[in-house]
């Protein structure tokens, strides 16, 4: 596991969309596992920049993201569809049918999953899968439990998951409960995983997931076992690593 400490948000931003530029341009066709968050956001608009000021080419990009909302059409504000489109999509030359994020609102949610599930099959493996992570050291929304899952599945929000998704909402009753989240496996395939991090309110979930037992019950901490993972975290995310102090 590499471990990049950077100073702030910004600095994480910068080197996490440096990584994806440099993949993008020696891979014209990248698959990406694109997360969201308010962690990406400087990752997205400094592609965004990257695509305007230095001709970064996302026409043969393909995306397939990590989770939507149970019950939001994708045309919702508060879709995870509507959240790509709004901070990357609409920004780049990527041809929207080329992205894939799953359906809220399909009729049978199980057969959404499954057809999720058949995109990776499909695509081979993601080239780079980007993850930020919880304050409970969710992935994705692979919550704490007792076993990881690998499918594509429906996932049940923690009250901390939906006290922290909250504030992208008029109420915290309109948050949703449950959404498709894609399992360990679709995350694990990735040939590189990029994990994101600032603040210091996910210092505890970064040294768990990067320093702890490896458990389900931090399931970030699955990314210990991937044979290729880079972690960009600011020094507030840093705080409670041992390997931070020892470098300081
Ligand atoms: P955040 O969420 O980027 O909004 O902090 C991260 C996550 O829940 O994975």
């Amino acid at each position: 596991m590499k471990i990049l400490v950077v100073a702030d948000e910004r600095e994480m931003s910068i080197e996490a969309a440096r990584i994806i530029g440099a993949l993008v341009r020696t891979k014209p066709d990248a698959v990406l596992g694109l997360p969201t968050g308010s962690t990406p956001l400087g990752t997205y608009r400094e592609l965004a920049r990257m695509h305007h000021e230095e001709n970064l080419d996302f026409s043969r990009v393909r995306t397939i993201n990590l989770d939507e909302y149970i019950g939001l059409s994708g045309d919702h504000p508060q879709s995870y569809r509507a959240f790509m489109r709004k901070h990357l999509f609409d920004h780049v030359n990527i041809d929207e049918n080329n992205t894939h994020i799953p359906d809220g609102m399909a009729e049978n949610i199980e057969e959404e999953c499954r057809r999720y599930d058949e995109i990776f099959y499909r695509y081979g493996r993601t080239d780079l899968q980007m993850i930020g992570i919880g304050v409970n050291a969710h992935i994705a929304f692979n919550e704490p439990a007792d076993c990881f899952t690998p499918d594509t599945h429906i996932a049940v929000l923690t009250e901390s998951t939906i006290n922290a998704n909250k504030r992208n909402f008029d109420r915290r009753d309109e948050v949703p409960q449950t959404a498709i989240s894609v399992g360990m496996r679709g995350i694990m395939s990735t040939r590189h995983l990029v994990l994101i991090a600032c603040g210091e309110g996910k210092a505890e979930a970064v040294a768990k997931s990067c320093f702890g037992p490896v458990t389900p019950q931090v399931p970030g901490s699955l990314i210990q076992l991937h044979p290729y993972t880079t972690v960009i975290a600011d020094e507030a995310a840093m705080a409670l690593c041992p390997v931070f102090f020892e470098n300081k």
